[in-house]
């Protein structure tokens, strides 16, 4: 029997509510596996505990979770704590201090899940987002000049290191090749005239060693136009941090909505753990009303059971969602329907049990 450690951390507003979802279903697919199980550990971390705490997690919280095989997080950030403090002090921390330097995006239209889209066929939509997750525009790296005076000055920084910058573009060619798929390169050289210049330039060496891989690079501006005029252009796209934030939630816009889109934050090298997350926020507007969609959830436990080697179990999780859309009997209002979340959440475990 393989056993294995999972840190859960639901976090703020709808995180909670469908991280347990996801949990339940973990636990029905260990069951019907009879191979593995979960040991699953809670941490109430979040802007609750930083209201009573004064931090968003323990002083060792990253020590904490250094051991487990998997780290599943719900969402971070509410109204009362600044999404900086917030965001920096858990979901970030995490990212960086474990070198989750991937995060992978897949932004697949799945069957039976609303596309807004015209003239676009299901097949169109297939993409893979390599988003580089540990620099760039989020290196944290900057000052505050002259607070307060009239000449108030910030800097934010653009960190773009040979070693992140190659590590992101190989792991991308990678994938493209052991998928035969192409590989886009969305940058901005034209205008950000020392980092994207310097993107492309390894996205162009790197490049050498995959000579079967056919390639493309796209300014950022252009590939939103083109994901949403033309989305079968793209299939495995490698990009920034911050360009791979704003064309993942674009993705999610035309892949069935921001409940149905999941990502997976990975240190490919398992030097430290992976975390898996729906790629929404805590969604205050909906928080405690049981609307929160958790199949972008769900996805994401697909992706974590693919990354301990249940390929099987993951592929059933995405036909379980599948089925869910096509029969349009079981969904949350985001898709039309009237369920809650967790009526969502047992639909999934029951059709599991059925395909077993
Ligand atoms: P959001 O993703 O929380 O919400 C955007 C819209 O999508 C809202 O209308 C929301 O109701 C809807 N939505 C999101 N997830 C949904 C789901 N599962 N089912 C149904 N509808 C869903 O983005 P926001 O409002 O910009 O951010 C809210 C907070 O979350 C902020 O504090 C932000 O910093 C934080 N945030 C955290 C993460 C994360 O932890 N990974 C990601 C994005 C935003
Ligand atoms: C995401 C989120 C985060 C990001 C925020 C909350 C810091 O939007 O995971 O997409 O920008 O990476
Ligand atoms: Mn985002």
């Amino acid at each position: 029997m393989k056993k294995y450690t999972i840190s859960v951390i639901g976090g703020d507003g709808i995180g909670p509510e469908v991280i347990a979802e996801g949990v339940k279903i973990l636990k029905e697919v260990a069951v019907l596996d009879g191979g593995m199980r979960f040991e699953f550990k809670d941490y109430p971390w979040g802007c609750e505990y930083y209201l009573k705490e004064g931090r968003m997690m323990p002083e060792d919280g990253l020590r904490r979770l250094r051991d487990s095989d998997a780290i599943f997080l719900g969402a971070v950030g509410y109204p009362g704590v600044p999404d900086h403090i917030s965001l920096w002090g858990l979901l970030l921390a995490i990212r960086k201090e474990f070198d989750q330097y991937v995060n992978l995006r897949p932004v697949k239209l799945l069957k039976g899940a609303p596309c807004p889209l015209v003239g676009v066929d299901r097949a169109d939509i297939d993409m893979t987002f390599v988003r580089e997750n540990s620099e760039g525009e989020y290196a944290g790296s900057g000052s505050w000049l002259f607070k307060g005076k009239p000449h108030e000055t910030v800097i934010q920084n653009g960190v773009f290191s040979r070693h992140g910058t190659e590590r992101i573009i190989r792991y991308a060619y990678e994938l493209a090749r052991k998928e035969g798929k192409t590989l886009t390169s969305v940058s901005k050289g034209n205008a950000l005239n020392y980092s994207m210049v310097f993107w492309d330039q390894i996205f162009q060496e790197v490049g050498k060693d995959y000579p079967d891989v056919k390639t493309s690079s796209c300014l950022v501006d252009a590939a939103s136009m083109f994901m949403v005029k033309d989305p079968k252009r793209f299939q495995v796209v490698v990009t920034s941090n911050l360009f791979g934030d704003i064309l993942t939630d674009l993705g999610a816009a035309i892949a069935g909505g921001m409940g149905l889109a999941a990502g997976a934050n990975l240190n490919p090298e398992r030097e430290y753990p992976s975390m898996f997350e729906p790629i929404h926020g805590s969604a205050p507007d909906i928080a405690g009303t049981g609307k929160a969609n958790p199949l972008a959830t769900v996805w994401s436990v697909s992706q974590l059971l693919d990354f301990l080697g249940y390929q099987d179990w993951g592929a059933k999780l995405l036909t379980v969602i599948e089925d869910l859309l096509v029969e349009r009997a079981v969904l949350t209002p985001d898709l039309g329907g009237k369920a809650t979340t967790s009526q969502v959440g047992d639909e999934v475990v029951k059709k599991l049990k059925e395909l077993k």
